[in-house]
């Protein structure tokens, strides 16, 4: 791992990821979470705030990035929530099959190198009748936008941590084995190339 990637990175997602159109989406679809939760790409623990207390027993967050781990540490010390930090990337979840009610996954399917790997993954981990959880960036409607997401993804991988500007959501999501239940999207305020949102929830095929 570089300097760049443990040292800095860290600092420069959290401040992206804590911005106040980031945060309204958050407060959207990460209430819903119920029961056992497994986050995957934890994250600086952005999350923490907006889960229902009453609803969710345990948050196991799945970050592979130690510099990430150590950002949220924090927000982890702060909740009244039993968090259990994991140190695996999404396409290694360790835990049993069949054994969390909830995965939720914000902003992270972008930079996942094998996202297909990780939502299968994520679908073993599911009991019966759980539900994934998404709201995730990816690529937009319009033809203009998409040209510039296609033309800026590489330079943007290569600043970003590997995050991918033009990954298709619903299709990820649905080629990983769910059936999407709920479909919102829109751009949320930021640049265009970075704000087409989507989120809602799924279920295991
Ligand atoms: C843009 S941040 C989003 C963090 C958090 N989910 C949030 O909503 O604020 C993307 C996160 O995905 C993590 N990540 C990168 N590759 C990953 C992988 N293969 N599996 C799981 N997480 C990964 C990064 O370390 C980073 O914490």
């Amino acid at each position: 791992m570089s300097f760049y990637s443990e040292r800095i990175l860290p600092h420069l997602t959290n401040f992206a990821c804590s911005a106040s159109p980031n945060r309204k989406q958050r407060e959207k679809i990460v209430p819903l979470a119920a029961g056992d939760v497994l986050e995957i790409g934890f994250g600086s623990g952005l999350n923490l705030p907006f889960y229902d207390t009453r609803k969710v027993r345990k948050v196991w967050g799945l970050e592979p990035s130690e510099g990430m781990r150590r950002k949220a540490r924090p927000m982890v010390d702060a909740t009244r929530l039993d968090v259990e930090l994991i140190d695996l990337p999404g396409e290694s979840i360790p835990l049993e099959s069949g054994s969390v009610d909830t995965v939720l996954v914000t902003y992270t399917l972008c930079s996942i190198a094998d996202a297909i790997a990780a939502l299968e993954g994520m679908r073993r981990v599911l009991k019966p009748g759980g539900r994934l959880l998404f709201c995730e960036h990816g690529i937009a409607p319009d033809r203009n936008v998409r040209r510039w997401q296609n033309r800026l993804n590489s330079p943007w991988r290569l600043v970003s941590g590997g995050c991918n500007m033009n990954r298709d959501i619903p299709d990820l999501i649905t080629h990983g084995g769910f059936r999407i239940t709920s479909d919102e999207r829109m751009y949320i305020p930021g640049a265009k190339v970075l704000s087409y949102n989507y989120w809602g929830t799924a279920e295991a095929l």
